[in-house]
């Protein structure tokens, strides 16, 4: 084989294991996003079934149109989200610190065509929350547990009244977000309370309504 045709063949190879690797959307359609979330490979940092569900009835019924996630992990609760905000018409920044973790759920939204509606911010939340322009009307705290306040207290000045605000595994460990649901259940600044939606864990979220 002449040099020249080696080097032609070698980039189409690469060119070929690039595409073949490359996410294309599975499916855009209710049905096909049904069955992409029933077959997900979720990993255990991923929020249970009923609370990702929940998420996205409560970004549906409030009809939010700007939200943050907190910690995005493979995007099992930006999927959902996003799905309620593209159906408000609506968009969706989720925050994660750890690069593959960000490339998974670009990967995931794209697979479903929701990477218009979510976008995927790579870097840590304390710092882009406080960078975000304009205001939110929906919220899901999702990272480091000991860290809730702070991610609050970032995002807070942005928050819309009647926002939502949902903070993940608030029974599980409660004792890490003491200061959080201290401040969301007794700040004249929220209506709060805390709801089991997935029964197989014993652990729930705090919803909070700004007022
Ligand atoms: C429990 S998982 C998130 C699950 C995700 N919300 C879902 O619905 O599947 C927590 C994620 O927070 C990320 N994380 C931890 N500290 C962070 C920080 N300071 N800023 C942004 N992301 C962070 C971790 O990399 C991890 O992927």
């Amino acid at each position: 084989m002449k040099k020249s045709s080696f080097w032609a063949c070698a980039l189409w190879m690469t060119a070929a294991l690039h595409l073949s690797t490359a996410a294309e959307p599975v499916s855009t359609t209710e049905a096909g996003r049904e069955k992409f979330i029933a077959e997900f490979r979720r990993i255990g940092l991923n929020t249970a079934p009923g609370d990702a569900k929940l998420l996205q009835i409560l970004v549906q019924s409030s009809r939010a149109r700007r939200g943050v996630e907190v910690g995005a992990a493979t995007g099992y609760g930006a999927i959902h989200m996003g799905i309620g905000f593209e159906r408000n018409n609506g968009k969706l920044i989720t925050i994660d610190i750890d690069p593959a973790m960000v490339r998974a759920t670009r990967e995931n939204l794209k697979k479903v065509g929701l990477d218009n509606t979510v976008s995927v911010v790579e870097g840590d939340a304390l710092k882009v929350l406080a960078s975000l322009d304009g205001e939110f009307d929906f919220v899901f705290i999702d990272a480091l547990k000991r860290d809730y306040l702070k991610y609050l207290k970032a995002i807070e000045p942005k928050l819309k009244a009647g926002a939502v605000v949902v903070a993940d595994n608030v029974i599980q460990s409660e004792r890490q977000m003491r200061d959080y649901l201290d401040y969301v259940r007794t700040s004249p600044l929220y209506d709060s309370t805390t709801v089991r939606a997935s029964m197989d864990k014993n652990d729930g979220m705090e919803i909070s309504f700004k007022k």
